[in-house]
């Protein structure tokens, strides 16, 4: 049988909320399927690790994670600790270590699931955000000159390379071939005349080697605008770290919300392990009540049954979670029921139970 080896990083706030009904969900699956199981390894990581121990993870963590076949993640970030300190040393440097330099996003309306825009069917709102999750404006690199000085300056470095560029510009294609959609990428030329014209340049490159994916280019400014007033222009997506970070906020706030939102943050040569997560963060307005939405959490763990190749079993998962939002028993409060977190999760294990 096989074994899928997960390293869990509950983290803080709601993160331990929800990723303890993500873990219930994934070994249903294993116990239904019965041809694979899973292990799970819990590092204690976060903010009130660091308030103990002045760190955000054991100084080898990224050794100790190394040996796991996938990391789950529920959200990092606490009141108290500096969001660059908790999400730099934890989550970020997660993502850069084990090179996860694709960051799949769903940005798709389910039935049943709550839309603020009008007059806009399922149909409409289907995409797929492809992020750029290693360099580009999160590059972490800069300088602070003159300190606390009169003539302090800061400088934020946007990192484009040619290789981090092209991988996964080249990811998205292939995606987009794979599933006969469109291509759109999405970058700001005009203004950032160095990082966005080459990024443009790369696309226009690796677009000759697709001749069958039609593409599309937008500027970010404008295709914000479009995402709200036509959703359906887009399909497959590919753009930088900060743009695809700020847009995928907005694309959950058009399919269903936070509470809905997924990510995968992938290594795709499998040389390290990947990252599933929910997108939001920890929510610390509403931490510790257990009212938190885990169906975010739930999409992620279908995202990694995909990536482990159990694709019946991912799609299950967002079917499960669209039939929940259609009869509307057991929803959490963000999606305008009552349902505490562990109800919700105990609604998707009945509803395992029936396959
Ligand atoms: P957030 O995503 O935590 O919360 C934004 C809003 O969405 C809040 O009102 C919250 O209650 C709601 N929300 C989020 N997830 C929800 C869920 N599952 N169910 C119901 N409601 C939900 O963003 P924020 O408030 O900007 O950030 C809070 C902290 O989280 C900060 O420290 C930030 O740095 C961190 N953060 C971490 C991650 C991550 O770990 N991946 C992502 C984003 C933000
Ligand atoms: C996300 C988050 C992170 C990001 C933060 C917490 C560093 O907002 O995963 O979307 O910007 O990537
Ligand atoms: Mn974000």
């Amino acid at each position: 049988m096989t074994t899928h080896k997960i390293a869990v990083i509950a983290g803080d706030g709601i993160g331990p909320e929800v990723i303890s009904e993500g873990i219930r969900v994934l070994e249903k699956v294993a116990e239904l399927d019965g041809g694979f199981k899973f292990e799970f390894t819990y590092f204690p990581w976060g903010c009130e690790f660091y308030k103990e121990t002045g760190r955000m993870m054991d100084e080898d963590g990224i050794e100790k994670l190394k040996e796991f076949d996938a990391i789950f993640l529920g959200a990092v970030g606490a009141p108290g600790v500096p969001d660059h300190i908790s999400l730099w040393d934890l989550l970020l440097i997660i993502r850069k270590s084990f090179d996860q330099y694709i960051n799949l996003r769903p940005v798709k309306l389910l039935c049943g699931a709550p839309c603020p825009l009008k007059d806009v069917s399922v149909e409409d709102v289907n995409m797929t955000f492809v992020r750029e999750n290693s360099e580009g404006e999160y590059a972490g690199s800069g300088s602070w000159l003159f300190k606390n000085k009169p003539n302090e300056v800061v400088i934020q470095d946007g990192v484009f390379s040619r290789k981090g560029c092209e991988r996964v510009i080249r990811y998205a294609f292939e995606l987009a071939k794979a599933e006969k959609k469109t291509l759109t990428s999405i970058s700001k030329g005009n203004a950032l005349n160095y990082s966005m014209v080459f990024w443009d340049q790369i696309f226009n490159e690796v677009s000759k080697d697709y001749p069958e994916v039609k593409t599309y280019s937008y500027l970010v400014d404008a295709a914000s605008m479009f995402m709200i007033k036509d959703p359906k222009r887009f399909e497959i997506v590919v753009t930088s770290n900060l743009f695809g970070d700020i847009l995928t906020d907005l694309g959950a706030a058009i399919a269903g919300g936070m509470g809905l939102a997924a990510g995968a943050n992938l290594n795709p040569e499998r040389e390290f392990p990947s990252m599933f997560e929910p997108i939001h963060g920890s929510a610390p307005d509403i931490a510790g009540k257990g009212i938190a939405n885990p169906l975010a959490t739930v999409w992620s763990a279908s995202q990694m049954l995909d990536f482990f190749g159990h694709e019946d079993w991912g799609k299950k998962l967002i079917t499960i979670i669209e039939e929940m939002l259609l009869e509307k028993k057991a929803l959490p409060a963000d999606l305008g029921g009552t349902a505490k977190t562990v109800e919700v999760g105990d609604e998707v294990l009945r509803k395992l139970e029936t396959v």
